[in-house]
């Protein structure tokens, strides 16, 4: 059983990957997992200014709610990332996040598997790639770590209209079950 941490990204009220992504931890917990979730909503993540001082410090100069973020990523044995595609990849707020990472980069990190859950609007197959593609480039620079797995969900765009998606939720419950 792992310790699996879950980021959810979306700020939007209703927002469709909240919805599948709290179906998602109903499939971890499930299957045992110890599951902690965190929403971005509300919290305040400043921009990476690349002084790379967290490279010697293993802290970050800047005092926000990353640094509380980071910890949490450090300890957890599994991270599970979920994004609304914007352009054809992951929203902003997880990219500045995911920079304000760079902490961990020198450190003993714990996690070693990944996945990602993306939603939007269109729903064809190549939809999600950029998004996961850029989200495999951050966890190639941690050498212990693989995205393992990824979930997208296509053709969901009002907000709340994920609760309608019986099938998406279904996945999104199995994915949840799969993890490791
Ligand atoms: C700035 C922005 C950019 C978007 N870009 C795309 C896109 O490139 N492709 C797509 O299919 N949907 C796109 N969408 C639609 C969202 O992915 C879709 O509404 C999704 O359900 C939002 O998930 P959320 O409710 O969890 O935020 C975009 C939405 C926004 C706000």
């Amino acid at each position: 059983m792992s310790k699996v941490l879950v980021i959810s990204t979306s700020l939007r009220a209703k927002s469709n990957s909240d919805i599948l992504t709290h179906r998602l931890i109903g499939g971890a917990k499930e299957a045992g997992h110890e599951v902690e979730h965190i929403s971005l909503k509300g919290k305040k993540i400043n921009f990476c200014i690349g002084c790379l001082a967290c490279q010697e410090t293993q802290k970050c100069v800047l005092n926000d709610d990353a640094n509380i973020i980071a910890e949490k990523v450090k300890a957890a044995d599994t991270l599970v990332f979920a994004t609304p595609i914007y352009y054809y990849e992951m929203c902003g707020q997880m990219k500045t996040l995911l920079d304000r990472m760079n902490p961990l980069f020198p450190s003993d990190y714990r996690f070693r598997n990944v996945y990602m859950l993306s939603v939007a609007a269109e729903d064809e197959e190549s939809t999600p790639k950029k998004a996961e593609n850029g989200l495999l480039g951050w966890v190639d620079c941690f050498d212990k770590a693989i995205l393992k797995g990824t979930l997208f969900c296509g053709g969901i765009n009002d907000p709340g209209e994920a609760d309608l998606k019986t099938r998406k939720l279904e996945e999104a419950y199995e994915f949840g079950k799969s993890l490791q």
